[in-house]
C-alpha cells in the first residue's frame, strides 16, 4: 500500500534497547511517505544509537535527556505533545510501559507522552522473561484499556540469547500500524453491517428483571470500527453501560423477543450481521403489572420460559453472500462449546471467549478470543483492546466475503 502521510506529524519516542537502531529505518520510511518526524530519545536510548543518526534521518533536532536540561522539557514537551498526529514509542522497554501505566513523568519522553492527546502506539522490545512478567502484562493490560495500541512484540531469537516473545516488530509492520492509525482503511465502504450489543432484560414486574453483565463495549467497538472503515452501520442495543457511538443508527430493544423482532426486520437488508449482544435465554412465564409483594416467609418459585435463539432465527433468513457472525460466551470447554454453536446457529464465524479469564468478557475494555470458522479454521487473538479485536473480526469478515 502506498501511504501518503504528507502534512502529518509522527512523534517517535526511542527508549533504550538494542532494537533502537531499527527505528532509524522507521524514520526513513515515514519521511519517504511524507510525514514529519520528531524524535525524543531517552538517556539510555542515546547509549545504543547516537542522536545524530536520528537527527540526520528526521532532519530535525532530536530531544534527548542526555544533558540535563529540565527547562527545555517545559517548552518542548507541550509543543511536541500537541504537534503529534500519532505518538509512537519504538522500541518500548518494560520501563517506559511501567512509567506510562503509572502516569510517571520524570524525563522528556514520559512527560510528553503523558501530555499528548494523540493516539499512542507502542512497539515493545525486551527480554522474554521481562515481557511475560506478570507486572509487565498487567501494565500492558492497563495501557490497552486506556486505548494505547500495540504492535508486537514478535517471537523468535532475542539479542540476549533467549527465544520467545520480546523482539520488536520490524519497521515495516510498525509503519503499517502507523498508517492504519493515520489513514483508516475504507475497505467496508458500501457494506451494510448490522451489529447487536449489550444485554436484554426480562421483567418480572415493573421494578425487577433478569439480565446479565454485558455492557455493549464489544458490540460498540465493532460498530465504531466498521463505521471508520466506511460501512453503513446499524446497531441494535439492549441495556448498555458503554457510551452510544456517534455516526451510526441505533435501535433500542429491551427483551429478547424485542431483539428477535428487530433482527428479523433488519437482518435481511444487511450484508454482514454480527451478534455481540448477550440476550437473556429465559423470560418469566408470567409477568406482573404491579410490584410483586413478599409472602411472609413462604418460598417463592418462579417459572421461566426459554427465549427463542435470535441468531438461529437470523440464520433461517440468510440470503446468499450474507455473512453471519456470532459470539460464544463460555466459562468452560471454550472451543468445544463454540464449535457446537458455530454449527447449530449456522454461523460463518464465531468469536469464542472465556468470560471468566482476567481481561476478557463482560464489562472490560479488553478481550481474549479465538475466532473459529469452517472456512479458515482457528485464529487465536491474545489479550487486546476490544477495538483491536473488532478490527480483526472485520478483517476476517472481509476475507469470508472474498471467499464466497
Ligand atoms: N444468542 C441469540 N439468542 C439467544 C442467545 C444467544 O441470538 N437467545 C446469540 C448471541 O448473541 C451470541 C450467540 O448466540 O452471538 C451465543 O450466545 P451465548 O450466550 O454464548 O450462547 P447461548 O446460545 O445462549 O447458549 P448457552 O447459554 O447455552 O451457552
Amino acid at each position: 500500500m502506498s501511504a501518503d502521510l504528507r502534512g502529518r506529524t509522527v512523534v517517535l519516542g526511542v527508549t533504550g534497547g538494542i532494537a533502537a537502531y531499527k527505528s532509524a529505518e522507521l524514520v526513513s520510511r515515514l519521511r519517504k511517505a511524507g510525514a514529519a518526524v520528531r524524535v525524543i530519545m531517552t538517556e539510555n536510548a542515546a547509549r545504543f544509537v547516537t542522536p545524530l543518526t536520528f537527527e540526520t534521518m528526521s532532519n530535525h533536532p532530536v530531544v534527548t535527556d542526555t544533558f540535563e536540561r529540565p527547562e527545555t522539557w517545559e517548552v518542548a514537551h507541550v509543543a511536541l505533545a500537541k504537534a503529534a498526529d500519532v505518538f509512537v514509542i519504538a522500541p518500548a522497554t518494560a520501563n517506559i510501559l511501567a512509567k506510562m501505566a503509572a502516569g510517571l513523568a520524570d524525563d522528556m519522553l514520559s512527560t510528553t507522552v503523558l501530555a499528548t492527546k494523540a493516539p499512542v502506539l507502542v512497539a515493545p522490545a525486551m527480554n522474554t522473561a521481562m515481557w511475560s512478567a506478570p507486572v509487565t502484562q498487567k501494565n500492558c493490560a492497563e495501557l490497552l484499556s486506556r486505548g494505547v495500541r500495540f504492535v508486537g512484540p514478535e517471537g523468535g531469537f532475542l539479542a540476549c540469547g533467549d527465544t520467545g516473545a520480546g523482539r520488536m516488530s520490524e519497521p515495516e509492520q510498525i509503519f503499517e500500524a502507523i498508517v492504519d492509525i493515520l489513514q483508516p482503511r475504507r475497505d467496508l465502504a458500501g457494506v451494510k453491517l448490522l451489529v447487536t450489543a449489550g444485554a436484554t432484560r426480562e421483567y418480572l414486574d415493573p421494578v425487577r428483571y433478569l439480565s446479565n453483565e454485558s455492557s455493549g463495549k464489544m458490540g460498540f467497538a465493532i460498530a465504531e470500527a466498521a463505521r471508520d472503515r466506511g460501512a453503513e452501520v446499524v446497531a441494535v442495543a439492549g441495556a448498555v453501560t458503554a457510551p452510544i457511538p456517534e455516526g451510526i443508527r441505533v435501535e433500542r430493544v429491551t427483551t429478547t423477543l424485542d431483539l428477535l423482532d428487530t433482527m428479523t426486520r433488519l437482518a435481511p437488508e444487511a450484508d454482514v450481521v454480527i451478534q455481540a449482544a448477550a440476550p437473556a435465554d429465559y423470560r418469566f412465564a408470567e409477568q406482573y403489572s404491579q410490584k410483586l409483594k413478599k409472602a411472609d416467609g413462604v418460598p417463592l418459585t418462579i417459572a421461566l420460559t426459554e427465549n427463542p435463539d435470535v441468531a438461529a432465527a437470523v440464520a433461517r433468513l440468510k440470503r446468499p453472500g450474507q455473512i453471519l457472525v456470532g459470539f460464544a460466551a463460555e466459562t468452560e470447554c471454550l472451543l468445544e462449546n463454540a464449535e457446537k454453536k458455530l454449527a447449530k446457529k449456522k454461523l460463518d464465524l464465531i468469536v469464542a471467549n472465556d468470560v471468566t479469564a482476567p481481561g476478557a468478557g463482560f464489562n472490560v475494555d479488553t478481550n481474549i478470543a479465538t475466532l473459529l470458522s469452517a472456512r479458515f479454521g482457528r485464529q487465536d487473538c491474545p489479550l487486546q483492546s476490544k477495538r483491536a479485536l473488532a478490527e480483526t473480526i472485520l478483517d476476517t469478515v472481509l476475507r469470508l466475503r472474498g471467499a464466497e
